[in-house]
């Protein structure tokens, strides 16, 4: 490797479009990779900075796990962003698995999406103690990913292990459907809204019940995924939104966007730990909806599903 070496790499956020939540509890969960990505450069540097300053690696906890876990010092990261941060879109997924594809470039290993998927986890699981491998496990393969899905339908990419649970990692083509984003503008904390749902499944057969719900309408989803029905894709959405709503993951702002998308669209729900964050909508009347959901205070864009997953970037000429 020399000394100039330059290595850029990106990859896509994602939604989850059902099972979160209940994929804590092994239940089955899908995401789909969206075509909004993040970008991260690597290169020799005077000392390790960040965006041309000297990084703050407690405030970097996902970045110095990737470059510890190397044995990298001296190393520039520069990152570039199309995810908003905090909107339950991947941001932090797609930073660690585009960050793990360039410094294993960097340090000259070969590109290979289940070691990055893994070392995504890692630094995910170090930096925030992640409940699951959904967001970089999607961000890193692309396309559609299942987590924990029960049918050999799917291919199986890999299996994962943290602290005695085990998560089998599915993946299938992009469904060509589009979907539009609503974003209440409210960062809320994944790790606080799992712990509030482990309170209430602790100690309510009810809330279990509800999670079981939960595994029903995320299988449905994927029949009808498969069978192209975006009708019934929206009914399960909508459907997992209720029970999501009654596993205390909403939020007023969240009903808001997605009763305001409903008015046009096959089906909305919110998307990720909720709390705050983002709803999706499955429409094919995207601009309709994206009017509907600014006029309801909330930050719409459309997104269709990526094909690609985690990449490594041509240098510029
Ligand atoms: O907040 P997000 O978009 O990273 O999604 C969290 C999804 C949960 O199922 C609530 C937690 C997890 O790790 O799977």
């Amino acid at each position: 490797m020399s000394d100039d070496s330059i290595v850029s790499a990106s990859a896509p956020g994602k939604l989850i479009l059902l099972g979160e939540h209940a994929v804590v509890y092994g239940k089955p969960a899908i995401a789909i990779a969206i075509d909004k990505r993040f970008e991260c450069t690597v290169f020799p540097d005077y000392t390790d900075t960040l965006n041309g300053i000297p990084i703050d690696y407690e405030h970097h906890p996902h970045i110095k796990y990737v470059v510890r876990k190397n044995s990298l010092a001296n190393i520039g990261v520069e990152t570039d962003s199309y995810i908003p941060s905090g909107s339950g879109l991947g941001s932090s997924g797609a930073l660690s698995s585009a960050l793990a594809a360039a410094i294993r470039e960097y340090a000259g290993l070969p590109f290979d999406k289940k070691e990055i998927a893994k070392d995504a986890f890692e630094a995910e699981y170090y930096a925030q103690g992640k409940a699951s491998p959904m967001d970089t496990s999607c961000c890193t393969f692309g396309r559609t990913v299942a987590l924990n899905y029960p049918f050999d339908d799917m291919n199986e990419l890999m299996t994962m292990e943290k602290n005695g649970k085990k998560w089998s990692i599915s993946g299938s083509d992009a469904p060509d459907m589009t979907f539009v984003i609503g974003y209440t503008g409210i960062k809320a904390s994944t790790t606080e809204l799992v712990a509030k749902v482990k309170r209430y499944t602790d100690h309510s057969t009810f809330a279990s019940d509800i999670v079981d719900e939960i595994e029903f309408v995320t299988i449905e989803g994927m029949k009808c995924i498969k069978r192209n029905d975006p009708v019934g894709l929206g009914k399960m959405m909508t459907e997992d939104h209720k029970l999501l709503s009654i596993l205390g993951t909403s939020c007023n702002e969240l009903n808001k966007l997605v009763n305001a998308a409903l008015m046009h669209s096959y089906g909305a729900k919110l998307t990720g730990a909720g709390g705050g964050g983002s709803i999706v909508a499955l429409t094919d009347e995207p601009e309709k909806v994206c009017e509907d959901i600014f006029l309801h205070g909330g930050l719409p864009f459309i997104v269709k599903p990526d094909t690609v997953g985690v990449r490594i970037e041509e240098p510029e000429q």
